[in-house]
């Protein structure tokens, strides 16, 4: 007789079994990521009745977790002129009806704290633009990052003083209290795709030789000092994520053993969740990118700081995400553009994967819809 612990899996699919972080529980481990969906209508950085409808679906489509797309913690960090924030406490009801029926659905809503740095003021996707910067007479702004490096083609950021580096710690801080107050259950603070702190931890565009530059102690100042201030003011019992990305993929770049070293001190200082991705800094790289071409890096910080992660990245098919979360590569999968062209993705994960109609979450309201067993 086997005196292993008994596995998850004795309950049926890795992937439908529940995650506990801190005082929260998540019913399943299949998660929505964070998706920026540009869609806000007077700049005012609220959200709409198209948020609404594009997080509830999801909610009532089963996912465990979904996370609100990456949210401005001041106007001049917003990607776009078109994004969400939480920068005013006029923000917060925007989002409270759509948390209040988030978790009415029985999924879990965490949502993604960003400053944009030197990619912010950037033309909103699939408005009729290309890429770039958003001139000033069409309201862009002057963008800041840690050095006065730019993005690709992007306008020269300017660089930001020490003080204005406090300034933007107090901004997450205050953002993240106004996510508790609007009902969010897990915070994440992004750190990768080469926003602001991703500028600040990697060499390529971070050249400061004051205490937020030079060594990667130094490089990863301005984001322990953000999640020292947000785990301050949020609940003990909340969970706190930091979304990094583990590789550039360019040369003389950040890579998975700074990110290793990074995801340690972060667990140190009360960080529960990381997740993994990656690029995002330089936009002149080649990013091999095929189906699960993240996960392996999602486990070498699973396995060597022994902190909970999500995979992301080409996750589509049920089975090979049950196979990542079964093989203990990740403690949950994230599913992003498949979850753009399926929001129902859990329900029909579940059935894929032999639940019974009874163990799958499907809406009272829609039961009859099921396939019966
Ligand atoms: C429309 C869209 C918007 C995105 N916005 C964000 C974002 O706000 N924050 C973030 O960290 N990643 C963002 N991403 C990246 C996704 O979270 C995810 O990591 C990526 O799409 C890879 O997963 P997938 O292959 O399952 O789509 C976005 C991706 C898409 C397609």
């Amino acid at each position: 007789m086997s005196n292993q612990p008994h596995s998850r899996h004795d309950n049926g699919p890795a992937l439908f079994q529940p995650l506990g972080l801190r005082d929260l529980t998540v019913r399943n481990r299949v998660w929505m990521p964070p998706m920026c969906m540009y869609s806000v209508e007077s700049r005012d950085g609220k959200p709409t009745p198209f948020h609404y409808q594009h997080y509830v679906s999801r909610g009532l489509g089963g996912f465990g977790m979904i996370i609100a797309e990456a949210t401005a913690v001041s106007p001049e960090g917003r990607i776009s002129p078109l994004d969400v924030g939480l920068w005013d406490d006029d923000q917060i009801d925007a989002w409270r009806w759509i948390v209040d029926d988030v978790r009415r659905s029985g999924a879990a809503f965490g949502i993604q704290l960003n400053h944009a740095g030197r990619k912010a003021s950037s033309q909103a996707p699939d408005r009729g633009h290309e890429t770039g910067s958003v001139p000033p007479e069409e309201g862009g702004w002057q963008t800041v990052a840690p050095s006065p490096i730019a993005f690709g083609s992007y306008e020269r950021p300017r660089e930001l003083s020490v003080d204005g580096i406090h300034v933007v710690v107090a901004q997450f801080r205050d953002a993240a209290a106004r996510a508790v107050r609007a009902g969010f259950q897990m915070i994440q603070i992004h750190a990768a795709h080469g926003y602001l702190l991703s500028q600040f931890l990697d060499p390529l565009s971070n050249q400061r030789t004051d205490e937020y530059g030079g060594s990667l102690e130094n490089r990863m100042r301005l984001l322990i000092e953000v999640v020292d201030a947000v785990r301050a003011v949020i609940p003990e019992g909340m969970p706190l994520s930091v979304r990094i990305s583990a590789t550039d993929w360019a040369e003389h770049g950040w890579g998975l053993a700074e990110t290793t070293v990074t995801a340690a001190t972060l667990k140190e200082h009360g960080v529960d969740l990381i997740d993994v991705s990656t690029g995002g800094i330089v936009d002149d790289v080649t990013i091999p990118v095929a189906p699960n071409y993240q996960v392996p890096f999602a486990k070498h910080i699973h396995r060597k700081v022994g902190i909970p992660v999500t995979a992301v990245g080409l996750i589509t098919k049920p089975k090979q995400a049950e196979h990542i979360v079964a093989s203990d590569k990740a403690d949950a999968v994230e599913i992003g553009r498949a979850s753009l062209r399926n929001p129902y993705w859990p329900l029909y994960a579940a059935r894929k994967l032999g639940l019974r109609r009874a163990a799958i979450a499907y809406p009272t309201q829609y039961l009859r819809g099921a396939v019966a067993d």
